[in-house]
Order: structure tokens, then sequence, then C-alpha cells
């Protein structure tokens, strides 16, 4: 009796170890199967979002082979059509080449980047392509944060382009940078009619259209690239909106070490 009460005891302590260990590696085998099952829908998004473009052009090329292109009329408008899916699939294939790159999570080229210069040149540039709208910047004079200045500059003008590509015209745009404990803080907002209640908790995956009828051009991965830099600078992203109101992205950096000691 006591002697089969001291076995349990053993074989309770030996137990101890043995199943933690085989918690960790079940744990760690659940984990690479979520891994593996996300590349897969991933993969097979990308190719479905490539058969679109892929399909269209190859219906022009038949159309061609087959006589059907005679006026050069024709011709021309078959070859912009062409011309406007390479576009798409161009975009396309950097966009998922981009987040290939941060899902590798390798690590960022870090130097001190003003985040204020950064946004002024996103703002210069879209004010130039739409002209018909007021786009304000306002907030901190500078706002220092180490991180991947192109990769930042990417995540605003991911930011701009939605305020732009999915508002009508002329609404307005407001770009503010801040600097608040100790983060950085760009909050892109625009007057357009908003997101969806039903919409808004997707907007972040990828390939997620809230509105796919309203526009060429889109991807669905502008917000997921956004999540992927931010995240990987340690900062922070969220989506405030409503239908009538706008919309708010705000995303956070932290901030540079001098920024930090109030430089
Ligand atoms: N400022 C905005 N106003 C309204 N809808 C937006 C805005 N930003 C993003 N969205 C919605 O979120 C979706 C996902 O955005 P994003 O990942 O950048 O993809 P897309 O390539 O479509 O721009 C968009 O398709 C759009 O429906
Ligand atoms: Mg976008």
């Amino acid at each position: 009796m006591k002697r089969s009460r001291w076995r349990l005891a053993v074989i309770a302590l030996l137990a101890g170890p043995e199943a933690a260990v085989a918690t960790a590696v079940r744990n760690a085998f659940d984990a690479q199967r979520r891994a593996q099952d996300r590349l897969r829908s991933f993969v097979a998004d990308a190719s479905h979002e490539l058969r679109t473009p892929l399909a269209t052009m190859h219906g022009w090329i038949d159309l061609y082979a087959q006589g059907g292109l005679r006026d050069p009329e024709q011709l021309d408008h078959a070859m912009a059509r062409m011309q406007a899916e390479v576009g798409r699939m161009r975009l396309l294939v950097d966009e998922l080449s981009l987040l290939a790159q941060l899902d590798a999570a390798q690590p960022l080229d870090r130097e001190p980047v003003d985040v204020v210069a950064l946004a002024g040149e996103v703002v210069d540039d879209a004010r130039v392509v739409s002209a018909d709208r007021v786009i304000t910047m306002r907030g901190a004079a500078e706002a220092v944060v180490d991180g991947d200045g192109p990769r930042i500059q990417q995540v605003l003008r991911n930011l701009v382009g939605n305020a732009v590509q999915h508002t009508r015209p002329g609404t307005p745009v407001t770009v503010s940078v801040g600097t608040r404990d100790e983060q950085v803080e760009v909050a892109v907002h625009d007057e357009g009619d908003g997101i969806a209640p039903e919409h808004l908790p997707h907007v972040f995956d990828r390939f997620y259209r809230a509105d796919p009828g309203r526009g060429g051009g889109s991807s669905g991965l502008g917000l997921a690239i956004v999540e992927a830099i931010t995240t990987a600078h340690g900062g922070t992203v969220g989506v405030t909106s409503a239908p009538g109101r706008g919309t708010t992205v705000r995303v956070t950096f932290p901030a540079d070490h001098a920024t930090r000691r109030g430089r």
C-alpha cells in the first residue's frame, strides 16, 4: 500500500516536466499549423487576385488573334486596357512582395527620421495629384522616430491614398502629426462617407475591401501593409469611422531617444 503511493508520487513527479514538454511541443505544432494555414490562404488569395487581370489580358489577346481588332482605334483601346491591367498586376506584385518581406520579420533599417518631413512630402504629392481637394497638415514642427524612413513613408502614402481614393472628389483630408507619451502619433482624417460598422473590424485584413465597387487600383492590401510596417516598428494602429462622420486612421511609433528626453 505504502509502496504503491510512493510509486504514484514518483510517476507524478516524472509526469510533471514531461507533461509540460508535451504541451510546449503541441503548442509549437499548433502555431506552425496556423502559420501554414495563413500562408496557404495568402497564396490562394494572391493567385485569385492575379487571375483577374490575367484573364482580362487573355481576353483581349484572344480577340486580337481571332481578328476582332482590325480597326486601329479598337487596337488602341485594347492596348490601353491591357496597360491598365499590367499596372494593376505590378502594383499587386509589389505589395505582395513587400508583405512577404515584412512576414519574414527581418530587422528594419533604423535611423532617426522626421515623420513631419515625410508626411509633408506625401501631402505635397497628394495635393498635386488631387488638386480638387483641400489637404491640410497640422501639428508638431518635428517628430523624430528611430525607423525605416521609406517604409514609414509608405504607411503615410497608403493612409493619405485611402482618404483620397475612398471618398468623393473634393472631400477634405487632414494629416496631423504630434508627439504624446513618448509616441509619435499620425492621424489621417477625412470627411468622407465613413466605413460601415460591419466592415470596420476587417479593414486591416489582407485583400479585404469594404467597397469593392468603388474603384480600380484597389488590392485590399494597403492597410495590411500599414499594420505590418507599424507593428514592426513597435507601434500601434487603429481606425475610427462611422457612416456620415468620416474616417480617422491613427498610427503611433515610439519616439526616438532624443525626442523622448525632450530635445
Ligand atoms: N478613408 C477611408 N474611407 C472609407 N473607406 C476606407 C478608407 N480607408 C480604407 N477604407 C476601406 O477599407 C478597405 C481596405 O483598405 P486598404 O487595405 O487600403 O485596401 P484598398 O486597396 O482597397 O485601398 C478599402 O477597400 C475601403 O473599403
Ligand atoms: Mg488602400
